[in-house]
């Protein structure tokens, strides 16, 4: 089966009340735990890169590594996601490497740190719209600004500034109707990277209701939930036991998520936990067997913990078991579906 949109996803666990994880990977070992985990759970896929990453790993080197996940994996449906496109250029370079999917993230200026006016925010992403629909790759546009910040993207906002920034639902409501876009990200207290919460989140910092809000006035439009890795304790403790130092945190409970699931989200963005599993595999290793330098040794067990990770998530978003139940559809197919 080919790369297929984002869209044909969406649409699938829209009809049937479920959510997808939209999973981050730099390298083949991430690439290869979420693919172990989509065949063990029979999980539609949605492997998602950002412009870190492909600048980290290379798209020559992301694209046949996805189109290996392709092809070693035939009755799973893939789609290959471009995560926070700061331009439309970098969307163009995406489609141009064949990713079937691209997140405009105009909710920030081109620096991918000051927040944007909504006026550009449209602008750019209906001229994405425009050019990636024509080729049948699926577009992710976002209203409101989330906090924290990755090694590239984000507007560093603090959890406080992070809640002056969330999502309006009469702008999100504008939003779709002047881009067309398939899915919506929306800003509702999370933020990117493990530093979320100072104590479990309750509703006045996570605010499921502003999901509820906008799925009630856009309940065709598939909603997307970033900064959504519930940084288990025990994987902070894992890390914490052999020699590192994360600083107590609480991110977004698997629970709420579930709550938005049913409330419109189709697609739920998890980077961080696969960072903490990964992290703390490798360093039980080095602290446990200190004489160890074959990268075997360290990067199987990483990728194991990461494809656990992986696997709970794709169950509990309820993915799984979906995958053989999807139509394919690819880009080609999706141009005539765009026209109508
Ligand atoms: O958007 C954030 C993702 O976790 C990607 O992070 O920009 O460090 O690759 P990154
Ligand atoms: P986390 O940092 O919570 O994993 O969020 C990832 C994300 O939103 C990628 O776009
Ligand atoms: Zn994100």
């Amino acid at each position: 089966m080919p790369l297929v949109p984002m869209r044909v996803l969406l649409d699938h666990a829209a009809e049937n009340g479920y959510g997808i994880a939209g999973l981050n990977v730099n390298n083949m070992e991430q690439i290869q735990a979420i693919m172990m985990a989509a065949t063990e759970t029979d999980s539609p896929v949605i492997v998602q890169a950002s412009r870190g990453a492909r600048k980290y790993s290379n798209d020559a080197y992301l694209r046949h590594l996805m189109l290996a996940a392709v092809e070693l994996n035939p009755s799973l449906p893939i789609c290959m996601h471009q995560d926070h496109g700061n331009s439309a250029e970098t969307c163009f370079s995406a489609i141009a490497q064949g990713f079937t999917s691209v997140m405009m993230d105009g909710s920030l200026s081109e620096d991918g740190k000051v927040p944007s006016t909504y006026d550009y925010n449209a602008q750019v992403t209906r001229k994405v719209v425009e050019q990636a629909h024509a080729v049948g790759v699926s577009v992710e546009g976002e209203v409101g600004a989330l906090g924290g910040i990755e090694d590239g993207h984000g507007a560093g906002l603090s959890q406080a500034e992070a809640m002056e920034h969330l999502t309006d639902p009469d702008q999100a409501e504008q939003f779709v109707a002047d881009t067309g876009v398939d899915a919506l990200a929306v800003a509702i207290g999370t933020s990117h990277g493990a530093y979320k919460f100072s104590r479990k989140p309750t509703g006045d910092v996570l605010k499921m209701d502003l999901i509820e809000e906008i799925h009630r006035r856009l309940p065709n439009t598939h909603l997307v939930m970033h900064g959504s890795s519930s940084v288990p304790q025990e994987l902070q403790d894992i890390i914490n036991a052999f020699g590192g130092a994360i600083k107590q945190t609480y991110g977004v409970p698997v629970e709420e998520i579930q709550r938005g699931i049913k409330n419109g989200v189709r697609k739920v963005n998890v980077d961080t936990d696969s960072r903490l599993a990964i992290t703390g595999a490798i360093r039980k290793v080095f602290a446990e067997s200190p004489g160890k330098f074959d990268p075997r040794d360290y990067l199987k067990p990483a990728r194991e913990a990461m494809a656990e990770v992986c696997k709970a998530r794709m169950i509990a978003f309820g993915q799984a078991g979906n995958a053989g139940k999807i139509k394919p559809l690819t880009c080609k197919k999706m141009v005539d579906f765009y026209k109508k």
